[in-house]
């Protein structure tokens, strides 16, 4: 045996290690996997993970998909009369793959992340940029997409000379020159507009910020009506998360926009971001009631920023579960004939903000880090196709 082995006749599975800049996955890449030391095999695209130096943040142990994503979801929700969509950021603009799904038939609408708020964009008293929001409207148009646009009042990701004042009537002044200066811009190129977003806080009552504080509630009437001055057409929101459930902060939503529509203020729908939790995603019915109860006042109603995060590692039965929650929201919507559509807080895991802002947890959408569709995926097709 011994000259056999070393004749090469005889040969033991051998598992070689893959050196640096050696491919070590991939789809339907059939080579070695296991990188030299030092090492870390890393995604760069679906088709080319590279053995790199240093540590990796994007490798976690996939799950193949149960179908290829070859089913449009824009195509499937338009059959039923409403959109689906996408955020996306501009800094994921360089990830080919990325965008080819992004700007394909697959999505038919756009959200940018954060290329349209207040900050980025009129960054100082007087200075506008519009180089960054301009590029996801001009690429989604390009692809045959509509374009939400996010947001121009938020208690987030305020310029510094904004967040410096203190005083009421200086602080309305900044508002509606921007809110007039950005809405302009962008007239008639947008499907709709977040006016002001987030404005409740998490256990009912208004959110505790500056406007609230130095301006009060009426910030949020004043913003309305300064958008709908600047552009008389587009569709005017107010965007808020954890509406989905019949909670004190619900309630004080419920209320607050009953009065904007009774005092005349120029709002066209509520969007629901639908941040939710794997497992705890509430009942249909309680979602339904909870749409209706903003429809009953004249109000459109979306999914506006869909995600459904789950504490890792992604387990077979918690994708399972999330495929059934997505279905759970697909539904809802499909239930409500002024639900007008559904956007996901981007498409991908690779992509998405909850890692980075609820330690432990992720996995929250319906493609995978290697853009593979998971079983999120095929649940929002058989609810549309349902
Ligand atoms: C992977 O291989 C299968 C079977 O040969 C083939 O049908 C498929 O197109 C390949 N996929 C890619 C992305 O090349
Ligand atoms: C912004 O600039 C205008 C004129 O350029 C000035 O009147 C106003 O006081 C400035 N506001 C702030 C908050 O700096
Ligand atoms: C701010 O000014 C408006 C009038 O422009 C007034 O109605 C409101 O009460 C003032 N807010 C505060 C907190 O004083």
């Amino acid at each position: 045996m011994r000259s056999l082995v070393a004749l090469g006749l005889f040969v033991a599975p051998v598992f070689a290690v893959v050196g640096e800049w050696g491919q070590c996955g991939g789809i339907n890449y059939t080579g070695d996997t296991v990188c030299d030391t030092g090492l870390v095999c890393t995604v760069l695209n679906p088709y080319y993970y590279q053995c790199l130096k240093g540590t990796a943040t994007t490798t976690t142990t996939t799950t193949a998909p149960t179908t290829t994503a070859t089913a449009s979801l824009q195509a499937l929700a338009k059959a039923k009369g409403k959109h689906f969509g996408s955020a996306t950021d501009n800094p994921e603009f360089t990830d080919t793959p990325y965008t080819s799904l992004l700007f394909s038939s697959m999505f038919g609408a756009i959200t940018p992340g954060n290329s349209m708020k207040w900050g980025p964009t009129n960054p100082s008293n007087g200075t506008y940029t519009y180089t960054n929001g301009d590029d996801v409207l001009n690429r989604a148009v390009a692809a045959g997409q509509i374009v939400r646009g996010h947001n121009l009042v938020w208690y987030n990701q305020l310029p510094s000379y904004v967040s410096a004042l203190t005083d009421n009537a200086t602080l309305q002044a900044v508002m509606t020159a921007h809110i007039t200066n950005e809405v302009t811009h962008y007239k008639g190129k947008l499907y709709a507009w977040d006016v002001v977003n987030e404005p409740f806080s998490d256990s009912g009552g208004m959110r505790s910020w500056l406007y609230q504080t130095y301006v009060g509630t009426g910030y949020i009437a004043a913003a309305f009506k300064a958008a709908r001055a600047a552009d008389a057409t587009t569709p005017l929101w107010l965007n808020e998360y954890n509406l989905e459930y019949a909670g004190s902060k619900y309630t004080t939503a419920l209320s607050t926009v009953t009065d904007l529509v009774n005092q005349g203020v120029p709002i066209n729908g509520v969007g629901f971001q639908g941040h939710l939790i794997v497992g705890s995603v509430p009942s249909q019915a309680t979602i339904v009631g909870a749409l209706n109860a903003f429809t009953a006042l004249g109000l459109d109603v979306a999914f506006t920023e869909l995600d459904i995060r789950m504490t890792l590692p992604a387990t077979a039965a918690l994708l399972a579960q999330q495929k059934a929650d997505y279905k759970t929201i697909v539904n809802a919507c499909l239930a409500v004939t002024r639900c007008l559509g559904i956007t996901v807080w981007d498409y991908t895991d690779k992509y998405s903000w909850i890692p980075g802002v609820f330690s432990g947890q992720g996995a929250a959408l319906p493609w995978d880090e290697n853009l593979l569709p998971k079983p999120a995926y095929d649940g929002i097709v058989e609810a549309l196709k349902a």
